[in-house]
Formats: structure tokens, C-alpha cells, sequence
């Protein structure tokens, strides 16, 4: 998963979301990645903000291997975030949660006042095309409204952004994607492989990125 998710953000597939994360990070100080997986969205977020340390968190060694090896400002720690997040109250700036489980009181103790909580979430037409015929796992329902029942109670100044773009992809590329999540865990990379000839039998095919990006501001 770790080696499939390198790939497809080295091959540019999610600069979009890369972006739109980074610039939100500007000026912080403390950015703490929770599940943080490979790290690339917090070293792009350490490139944005110059003075700022980020702390990646996971569960996965392996993840956190990755992550501490991806910026010379960034650390790694292995972390449950449903048992407390190993970060002092209110030293972050900004805390990530990006295709991650969420512990919203956890981000809320860590965050300091006019912190800022930056979550991604895939919508219902992400990656829509190859879900199906790459058994990907489909993207659960009213995961909006569980979102803002859990800033209500301490941030405000909520702001939901979508952000799509269309990617083409060919059939490393269309393993690795698929790899890179669930997928990756049960079915092995032959059987990937297989269901990706099929869909590329002629040609690369069109997958839409749509994303969700919420910016919620710690009271
Ligand atoms: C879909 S990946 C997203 C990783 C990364 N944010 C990205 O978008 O590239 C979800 C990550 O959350 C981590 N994770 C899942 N449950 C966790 C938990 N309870 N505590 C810490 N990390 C967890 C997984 O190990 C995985 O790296």
C-alpha cells in the first residue's frame, strides 16, 4: 500500500488535493498529520509553511517509517488516534485528517484557539469509473452530516470546498490506485492486475477525483 501510494502521488495523480491541502497550511507553525499514512500531503504542507515541524501519525509501522523519511522537518510517531493523540494540549496550528478516521475531541484538545482542522473526504463520484470493475470499497453515505455533527461542538467558521480534476490512467497506474486503498489488502496485485487489462482493453481510462475539503477553525 505504502509502495502503490508513492507511485501514484509521485506520477502527479493527486497534485489537486496535494495543493489545495498545502495552502491551507501557510504560516503554521505545529501541522500534526493523523493518519498520516506515507506523508506526502504533510511534507507538501511543510514545503508551504517554512517554519513549521509536522508530526505524522499512524497506526501502520510501516506508514510511519515512510513518513518520517519524507521531510527533514517532519516526525513520526505511532499512534492509535482512538486512544489520545500524543500531542500536548493546544500546541498544533493545524491538524490534517486526510481519508483518516477522525477523533474530533482529540483534534480539538490539540488544536490552539484559531486552529485550523483541514479533513478530505472522498464524495460519492470519486474514482467513480473503476470502483466497480476494481472492487474498490464505495464510499459510505451522509458521511457530510456526520462531519458537522462532529465540529459543532468546538469549531466554527466551517468552509466545504469541492475539489475534482480527471486523471487518466493506465493499467500500472489503475493497480496501483486501486492498491493504494482497501483493495490493496484483499485481493493480491495478479488479481488487480487482471480486473485492470480488462478496463484499459482499450486504451487508459478517465477517473474523476472528487474530494470534499472542510476547513473548520477551533473556537
Ligand atoms: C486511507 S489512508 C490515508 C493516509 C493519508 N492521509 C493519505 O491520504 O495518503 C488511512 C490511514 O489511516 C491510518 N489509520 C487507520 N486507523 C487508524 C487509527 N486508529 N490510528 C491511527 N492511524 C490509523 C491507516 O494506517 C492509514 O495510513
Amino acid at each position: 500500500m505504502v509502495a502503490a501510494r508513492h507511485r501514484v502521488f509521485a506520477a502527479g495523480l493527486y497534485d489537486p488535493i496535494v495543493a489545495a491541502v498545502a495552502a491551507e497550511c501557510a504560516g503554521a507553525r505545529v501541522v500534526v498529520d493523523a493518519g498520516g499514512g506515507p506523508g506526502q500531503y504533510l511534507a507538501a504542507a511543510l514545503d508551504a509553511a517554512d517554519q513549521a515541524v509536522g508530526i505524522s501519525l499512524d497506526l501502520s509501522k510501516f506508514c510511519a517509517r515512510s513518513a518520517a523519511k519524507r521531510h527533514p522537518r517532519g516526525f513520526s510517531v505511532i499512534a492509535d488516534l482512538w486512544s489520545g493523540l500524543p500531542v500536548r494540549d493546544g500546541a498544533a496550528d493545524v491538524v490534517l485528517s486526510i481519508f483518516a478516521p477522525r477523533n474530533a475531541a482529540e483534534t480539538a484538545r490539540v488544536l490552539k484557539p484559531g486552529g485550523r482542522w483541514i479533513i478530505v473526504t472522498p464524495e460519492p463520484g470519486h474514482l467513480a469509473e473503476i470502483v466497480e470493475p476494481m472492487h474498490m470499497l464505495l464510499v459510505g453515505e451522509g458521511k457530510g452530516q456526520r462531519l458537522a455533527a462532529e465540529v459543532a461542538d468546538d469549531f466554527d467558521d466551517v468552509a466545504v470546498r469541492p475539489v475534482r480534476s480527471s486523471v487518466a490512467l493506465d493499467e500500472p497506474m489503475l493497480v496501483d490506485i486501486a492498491a493504494m486503498g482497501p483493495a490493496g489488502f484483499h485481493r493480491t496485485r495478479e488479481q488487480l492486475a487482471e480486473s485492470a487489462a480488462t478496463v484499459v482493453a482499450d486504451g487508459p481510462v478517465r477517473a474523476t477525483l472528487d474530494v470534499t475539503m472542510t476547513t473548520a477553525r477551533r473556537r
